[in-house]
């Protein structure tokens, strides 16, 4: 097969990775991808908002399917676009990325067909949406509409805060159009869990469970990020929970938006909040998560392009997934200062050094190789290194070891990720 993944993150070097193992894969090419992905993929400089040069480029190169990385061209229509022109591709519709692009959207199909999740109200009036949150008070949780790169919701700790993000949302429209609504709902308490599953609009095949950690410092303090490392399997989800949240939420979801006429394939992804009233959905992305993919990939023994093809043409009916009893823990070193300004262009040392080290992959998000074929720094978040262990410890031993190898002036990455999970592991023992 000759395959097109589109993205330029370490989420699609982790899907260029995988599908690069499979043995149905004759060629990789990545739109426009980054200097690590160049290393198994042909990568193309073309914009990924071009759908015209994008489904012209997947003719002229007899691609047999497309995989879409991120959630903008999703959103805004790319697989419309490529099945109009007869072209596979592994990815929602444009309606049915709207559980994504529009919380108000999600919220609907939520409620329509009894999807747990956190009690919420939507507002078209900034005026509206204040008195609300001054009437229910806080902790409260402020979410613009539409997309807003991971940063249009703000748990609110106080009243204050609540209207401060109401109004630079729907006031001073820093978001943009995404703020033509808001929604305010009640915040949840527990620990958080990604789970992302293949879907052909029908069968809900899901995959390993992980855990990401937004927040850039440790102990979760400081701004929320794309996401700072991941692990999986994530131990707050027992077989039971996974049972549960597949019954309650995935398959419902799936079968729910059938029903509007809406069928959704591609990758689910559900974050869920795990309460001590049950999981409930924080929000549904509609496609990969960035990083929980860099942990769960290595994780899955199964031929990636099975799923995704039976996904695309409606036969996920019988597939099912094998998994590593393998940990796998990913710690993202970004550039200082990030989320917030950075500069990019710095010499990245010891990436070969931690390549060599067992059980090691090193992901590119964001790097570039200089005039000498050096690597330089080229965005927030630069390499996810990634590791495999027998157990989560193990795992999260191999990842730092292989993090101490790798240098760059103003390198940032928390020390504690997957520390969460180890509660859980004393708790069984
Ligand atoms: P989202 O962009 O929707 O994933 O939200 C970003 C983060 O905000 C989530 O990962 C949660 O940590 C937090 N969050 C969102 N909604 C809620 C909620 N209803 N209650 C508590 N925390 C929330
Ligand atoms: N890791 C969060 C996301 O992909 O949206």
């Amino acid at each position: 097969m000759r395959v097109l993944v589109i993205g330029s993150g370490g989420r699609e070097h982790a899907l260029v990775w995988k599908i690069a193992q499979s043995s149905k894969a004759e060629k990789i090419f990545c739109i426009p991808g980054n200097a690590g992905i160049a290393q198994l993929a042909k990568c193309v400089a073309l914009p990924p908002s071009d759908f015209e040069s994008l489904a012209f480029f997947a003719e002229k190169e007899r691609i047999d399917l497309t995989v879409v990385g991120p959630e903008d061209p999703l959103a805004c229509g790319i697989v419309d676009f490529f099945e109009q022109r007869g072209l596979s591709i592994f990815g929602p519709t444009r309606a049915a990325a709207r559980l994504e692009s529009s919380k108000a959207f999600a919220k609907k199909i939520m409620s329509r067909y009894n999807i747990p999740t956190a009690l919420g109200q939507e507002f078209s009036s900034a005026d509206d949406a204040i008195a609300h949150v001054t009437r229910v008070g806080a902790p409260v949780v402020v979410k613009a509409d539409g997309l807003a790169a991971g940063k249009g919701v703000t748990v609110a700790r106080t009243v204050e805060q609540a209207i401060k993000a109401i109004n630079d949302i729907m006031v001073a429209r820093v978001f943009g159009s995404a703020g033509d609504k808001v929604i305010i709902e009640e915040c949840l308490v527990g620990e958080e869990a990604s789970i992302l599953a293949f879907t052909d609009g029908v069968n809900v095949v899901p995959m390993a469970v992980s855990q990401d950690h937004k927040p850039v410092f440790d102990a979760d303090q400081g701004p929320n990020t794309g996401g700072m490392g991941a692990y999986s399997p994530a131990p707050v989800v027992s077989q039971k929970l996974f049972d549960e949240i597949q019954r309650s939420i995935l398959e419902p979801c799936v079968r729910g938006m059938r029903a509007e006429g809406i069928p959704y394939r591609g990758c689910l992804y559900a974050g869920i909040m795990v309460t001590e009233a049950g999981p409930k959905v924080i929000e549904f992305n509609c496609r990969f998560g960035d990083p929980e993919t860099q942990v769960v990939l290595p994780r899955m023994k199964t031929d990636i392009l099975v799923p995704m093809t039976a996904c695309s043409s409606g036969s996920l009916d019988g597939v099912s997934l094998e998994w590593s009893e393998e940990a796998c823990v990913t710690v993202v070193m970004a550039s200082g200062g990030y989320p917030g300004s950075y500069e990019k262009g710095k010499v990245i040392m010891g990436i070969d050094a931690a390549e060599k080290e067992g059980k090691v992959m090193v992901f590119h998000a964001g790097t570039r190789r200089g005039d000498r074929g050096e690597w330089l720094t080229n965005g927030g978040r630069v390499l996810n290194i990634t590791a495999l262990g027998r157990t989560i410890p193990e795992a999260i031993d191999n990842a730092y070891q292989a993090v101490r190898l790798i240098h760059f002036e103003n390198a940032h990455f928390r020390t504690d990720i997957g520390q969460k999970a180890l509660k859980h592991l004393h708790q069984v023992c």
